[in-house]
């Protein structure tokens, strides 16, 4: 008998992981007796931290629906494959992986989201186009890749506006623009120091989208800014899991606290429950992520939304088609009673369990009393960082139940893009006792940054 695996498509080479995605899937499929393997570019560089959790590991010539077709038709022969994943929410220098992943499972008949859904969420510009088309709450916005476009079309939007990259994500040069002056400065900044960014590779690669009317447009890494009118009001995330085409609203954040700098906007601290919805609003949030996630059509899936709440009810900042950053994998397993990696895998393998599991889950986080938060740290200066003064300050308090820095020894960009110096999950008794937290933390411990001048001389 063939032995049951999950394969894993595996493009992050960057020097620090940008995301820790494979690895607790890779714990949790081990769990469910599933064999963990890894498809890898060949001629990586961090070939060790595959190794390290991976049952084998295959390398492909290229990234291409054809080479990985080819690797999966020959997997076949050895094993069960169950499930074929990758870290859907971005796009690549190598393509859109999470599309190829996609149309792989179809050929093969392996439950799977849908690869158009993947593109409409992970084109923040086709998502709303999407969105239009259903005739969900969005707001208005245009793709521009030149000066001239920017011009007109931030005109007719309005400002203030948001500028920010089509296929963007770690915040990566997002600016909130208030008049013509500073969206050209915004772009000149943008176009000129794109390629410095950590996260070049999740702009993407020259893609062609069509919209659901038909249109054609190009979205080219590095000029393709999309516009969109400027959201006013409280910030938050929607975290789901969609069963085949079921979608479980699980759990709420909001945003306490978020910081708009030169390029980049920043979030500091969170907390779930959130505090400023009322009950109604939350039901109103459910429902919209509903309406949204049914309109760009996404299933099999765990989904991070972003929005703000404004006078008009919820409006969609992003759709992710993975499971949220920070800590909402601890909110999922604290709030929700949620591995929020095994509940990935039972969806792809379609584990008879998972509806029943969900519906509890959303039951448990909605009765929720306990509060929780998610406190960041950023850098305030350019420069090389080399670790971080006083971390046990954090490390002994103990509402804080999590404390991850970042890898010392790394050049950091602080204008332009997220970097987490520290992030902690912790247990709180409310949104003033989450504030404390936050500026005790500022104000105790210390990143030992080398600022750029310096570095030069
Ligand atoms: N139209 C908008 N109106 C108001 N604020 C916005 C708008 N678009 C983005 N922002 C702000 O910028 C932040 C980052 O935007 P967005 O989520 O689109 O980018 P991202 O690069 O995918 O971010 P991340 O990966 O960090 O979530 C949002 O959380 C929000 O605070
Ligand atoms: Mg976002």
């Amino acid at each position: 008998m063939k032995p049951n695996a999950i394969l894993f498509v595996d493009i992050d080479d960057a020097e620090i992981t940008r995301y820790t995605y494979r690895e607790p899937h890779f714990a949790a499929a081990k769990e469910m007796g599933l064999l963990c393997l890894t498809a890898a570019l060949q001629g990586r560089q961090h070939t060790e931290r595959l190794s390290a959790d991976s049952d084998k590991v295959f390398y492909v010539e290229s990234m291409t629906l054809d080479a990985l077709r080819d690797l999966v038709h020959t997997l076949l022969h050895t094993y069960n494959l169950r499930a074929i994943l990758c870290h859907a929410g971005h796009a690549s220098a190598s393509g859109q992986v999470g599309c190829i992943v996609a149309e792989i499972c179809q050929e093969i008949e392996l439950p799977h989201a849908s690869s158009r859904a993947i593109t409409t969420c992970n084109n923040k510009f086709l998502m709303r186009q999407t969105l239009q088309q259903h005739g969900v709450r969005s707001i208005r916005h245009a793709l521009c890749n030149n000066e001239e476009e920017l011009c007109s079309q931030a005109n007719l939007i309005g400002y203030p506006l948001i500028a920010k990259p089509p296929f963007g994500a770690c915040s990566v040069f997002i600016k909130r623009c208030n008049n013509w002056a500073e969206l050209l400065a915004h772009y000149q900044a943008f176009t000129a120091h794109y390629t410095h960014s950590n996260y070049t590779d999740f702009m993407g690669n020259q893609q062609e989208c069509v919209t659901p009317k038909g249109e054609k447009y190009v979205s080219i890494p590095g000029k393709s800014v999309l516009l969109e009118e400027y959201i006013d009001g409280i910030e938050g995330t929607i975290e789901c899991a969609i069963n085949q085409h079921t979608i479980y609203p699980v759990l709420i954040n909001e945003k306490l606290i978020l910081t708009e700098k030169s390029n980049t906007v920043l979030e500091n601290l969170l907390i779930t429950p959130p505090v400023s919805f009322s009950p109604s609003e939350q039901e109103q949030i459910k429902n919209y992520a509903i309406a949204c996630l049914n309109a760009v059509g996404l299933n099999n899936a765990i989904a991070h939304l972003e929005f703000r709440m404004t006078s008009e009810g919820p409006v969609i900042i992003e759709i992710n088609p993975r499971l949220g950053g920070l800590f909402v994998n601890s909110a999922f397993r604290d709030l929700a009673g949620l591995n929020p990696y095994q509940l990935y895998l039972s969806i792809l393998i379609q584990d008879q369990e998972v509806d029943f599991q969900l519906t509890q889950a959303c039951k448990q986080a909605e009765q929720a009393t306990q509060h929780y938060s998610m406190i960041v740290m950023y850098p305030d200066t350019n420069g090389h960082f080399k670790g971080i003064e006083n971390l046990h300050y954090l490390k002994n308090q103990p509402c804080i139940l999590e404390c991850v820095s970042y890898t010392n020894d790394c050049y950091i960009n602080a204008e332009i893009e997220e970097h987490y110096l520290i992030k902690c999950w912790a247990k709180v008794e409310g949104a003033s006792h989450a504030h404390t937290l936050h500026s005790n933390m500022l104000e105790n411990v210390k990143p030992i940054i080398i600022p750029e001048s310096d570095l030069i001389s």
